[in-house]
């Protein structure tokens, strides 16, 4: 059963957090941060992730990295990147950790599930490959291992998924497989029933995913800018939702054609809800519904 290791937070952490609403709410700054900053802050995580920040989100990330100066003793935003130029690299994984944005949900753009059913009923090969490339807290991985064991009618589907994300703190409460209640409050009650351990004493309120369906599936930490993948083809299926958005047109394109050769020629690639490929038809054909097949797979 769920272990007990809830905290309630420290008066240091109180105080963060209200440093954190003053800034939001346009209170005065406790560190000065300039545009200039900014701008090197944002160049520094697009060279690294990809990740495009638009100046919309200056607040953002002033609250967001102010924490990592309080943490790491910085006395200004310069002394801080100063340290990410010196390649401090426990500090770089948590700057990158600090800017990311998670959001996620289980079973988030249902018919892409149907989808992935249909799919590996029509190929009916022993074991599926499939690859979840910006897998957040979770979620997204553990309703596929959900979709599959419902195809196969088992807690022990021949699926093996592959769940990564550049962020480790997301991946360590992927890993953990915990959440509250709330997150699955849209799902029905059978499937909670198959999928889920509620937590009781201190962890009541909170839920886990049962054993079973976390060995499904391999967590590991990938920056999808890097240039050694640790993932390796063929592959059934790769979803790859909601995380292009953050990247430029050519960053895309890049990882799109790295994508093809991973890909089985008559494998999908499920990609979230507002990211369209146009720039990109000579390695995906839309299938409709934000789906994708290998453009030279005659699908
Ligand atoms: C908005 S979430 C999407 C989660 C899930 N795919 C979904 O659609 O619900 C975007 C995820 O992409 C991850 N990410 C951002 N840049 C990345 C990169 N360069 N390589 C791998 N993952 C990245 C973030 O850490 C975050 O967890």
């Amino acid at each position: 059963m769920i272990q007990p290791n809830r905290t309630t937070a420290s008066a240091a952490e109180i105080t963060r957090q209200l440093a954190d609403v003053k800034t939001l709410t346009g209170g005065t700054r406790e560190f000065a941060f300039t545009r200039d900053d900014f701008d090197r802050i944002a160049k520094l995580i697009h060279q690294h992730a990809g990740i495009s920040l638009s100046p919309i989100k200056f607040d953002m990330v002033y609250s967001r990295l102010a924490r990592r100066l309080r943490a790491t003793g910085d006395a200004t935003f310069a002394d801080y990147i100063r340290r990410l130029e010196r390649n401090d690299h426990t500090e770089w994984e948590t700057f990158v950790n600090s800017l990311t944005t998670n959001l996620t949900s289980f079973f988030r753009e249902a018919h892409h599930f149907d989808l992935l059913k249909d799919h590996l009923t029509r190929l009916g090969k022993p074991t599926a490959r499939i690859w979840c490339s910006a897998a957040s807290t979770g979620e997204e991985p553990y309703s596929i291992a959900m979709t599959c064991c419902e195809l196969y009618g088992s807690m022990m589907p021949p699926v093996e998924i592959i769940a990564t994300d550049i962020d480790t703190n997301v991946l360590a409460q992927g890993q953990a497989g915990v959440y509250s209640e709330d997150r699955i409050e849209k799902l029905s009650p059978e499937l909670v029933r198959k999928y889920f351990l509620r937590g009781t004493g201190s962890r009541a309120g909170d839920v886990r995913v049962r054993p079973e369906l976390q060995k499904l599936i391999r967590f590991s930490r990938l920056n999808l800018l890097e240039p050694n993948w640790s993932v390796r083809g063929p592959l059934e299926a790769i979803f790859c939702r909601n995380v292009m958005i953050y990247f430029d047109k050519p960053t895309q394109y890049t990882i799109l054609k790295r994508f093809v050769p991973l890909l089985r020629p008559d494998g999908l690639m499920f990609a979230g809800h507002s990211e369209s490929f146009s720039h990109a038809v000579d390695l995906f054909r839309n299938l409709g519904r934000t789906v994708y097949a290998r453009a030279d797979s005659g699908r």
